[in-house]
């Protein structure tokens, strides 16, 4: 079976952790037996570009099991667990493409390797394969049934595609449903951002001035969290209704240009570019930490950061000091990729659950529905989104009280007013 991962014989090692966290993924365990069962997915091509982490090879087993002919690659050059690539290839018969701290040479080569396998599904984070599929394989597409999307940053480039009626087949927006981003993005990445801040640095929160731009799902987890471990929490927001939430959740709110000068650590979840830029650097503070949680590495000025800078070295597994002219200096991690899954381990195999179990479900749907799909951006249907809440309720052994036949009758009435 061809692939290219770090080492085969990290295997068994990363079986142990795939199944530690099939532990805490009941809901994807439960849509699994059923796949078993149901082959919804038979002899479906599919190229699944995400993060090779224990959770998604926990996907991988669920779509396998459904029936799907997978290739995997990774999402991003930083965040493969390579015990977990091996694994998969060696463990569970997953064509799997991905080395941590691959080149950005490999990386596309590993989306290559992936496309080759003329998909009828693609499953992506990020939209790379459906972006390179447009732009340099277009004769891949008469294969193609449809996708699914994972990340707020990949459903709005497919939906700047829509806009330019660029993108030629249907995708479901996974993100866009309630059991994915109120969970994953906020809880998620609120833990797993302070989980990678932490491990690459080992400092301390209590007291900090944490700096938090993106006042979005992802930015108001992590500074939940960074509150929560006594951070002073400074927000930058563009959106006003954003801002206001954020001064009425108990937070400072101030531009960029004045976070800079008071930031110990700072985060950046935007999703857009260079949002700490050079006019930042130029005041912050010596020994302040800059990181990013968006999906791609341009949220900070790094060209820039390595041109003010005097010099550069990496004082500990990704962590990079820039010593700046007048002798300040400023900690990048992680080259400003993903510091939740470049410095840990990713979102914890509990909300990727309800995540993947979207994911899952949005490719049985497609399977089921594309003929009738037009090319475009899909929301997850309310029924799918709904019944994983439902099921991960059970599974939290939480029990709910339904209405009354009387309550019913009342919602659906306008007669009675004041009584
Ligand atoms: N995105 C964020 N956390 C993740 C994880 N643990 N696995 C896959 N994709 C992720």
């Amino acid at each position: 079976m061809d692939h290219h991962v770090k080492d085969l014989g990290l295997a068994a090692a990363g079986k142990a952790r795939i199944e530690w966290a099939d532990q805490d993924m009941p809901v994807l365990a439960q849509i699994r037996e059923r796949f078993e069962a149901e082959k919804p997915l038979a002899g479906m091509r599919t190229a699944a570009c995400l993060h090779v982490t224990t959770e998604t090879a926990n996907l991988m087993r669920t779509l396998k099991a459904g029936g799907a002919d997978i290739v995997l690659c990774a999402s991003n050059p930083l965040s493969t667990q390579d015990d977990v690539a091996a694994a998969l290839v060696a463990e569970y018969g997953i064509r799997t493409y991905a080395i941590k701290g691959e080149d950005t040479e490999t990386y596309y080569s590993h989306i290559d390797a992936a496309i080759e396998h003329k998909p009828q599904i693609t499953m992506d984070d990020g939209a790379d394969v459906v972006g390179r599929i447009h732009a340099e394989r277009p004769e891949m597409l008469e294969y193609i049934v449809g996708g699914t999307e994972e990340t707020t940053t990949g459903v709005i480039r497919l939906k700047a595609m829509a806009t330019d009626g660029a993108l030629k087949y249907p995708i479901v927006s996974v993100n866009d449903a309630d059991t994915k981003h109120l969970f994953d993005n906020r809880y998620g990445t609120g833990q797993s951002t302070i989980d990678g801040i932490i491990r690459a640095t080992n400092r301390l929160i209590a007291g900090r001035n944490v700096v938090i731009t993106g006042y979005g799902w992802c930015g108001r987890g992590a500074a939940m969290r960074a509150e929560g471990l006594g951070a002073n929490v400074i927000i930058c927001e563009v959106e006003p209704l954003k801002a206001l939430e954020a001064v009425m959740d108990g937070y400072r709110v101030m531009p960029a240009n004045e976070a800079a000068a008071l930031a110990d650590i700072w985060i950046t979840v935007t999703g857009d570019v260079h949002t700490i830029d050079a006019h930042h650097f130029e005041v912050m503070k010596s020994g302040a930490i800059i990181c990013n949680s968006g999906h791609f590495n341009v949220e900070i000025n790094i060209p820039a950061l390595r041109e003010m800078a005097v010099s550069e070295r990496e004082v500990r597994p990704l962590v990079e000091e820039f010593t700046m002219a007048d002798g300040r200096i400023i900690y990048l991690l992680a080259d400003g990729r993903l510091v939740n899954l470049s410095c840990a381990e990713g979102h914890p195999a509990s909300v990727m659950d309800m995540s993947f179990a979207n994911q899952a479900l949005a490719a049985e749907w497609m399977v089921k529905n594309a003929a009738s799909l037009a090319p475009g951006v899909h929301p997850v249907p309310e029924d799918i989104d709904k019944s994983i809440s439902a099921l991960k309720l059970a599974s939290m052994g939480v029990k709910i009280d339904v209405l009354t036949p009387e309550q019913e009758a009342y919602l659906a009435s306008w007669q009675e007013g004041t009584v």
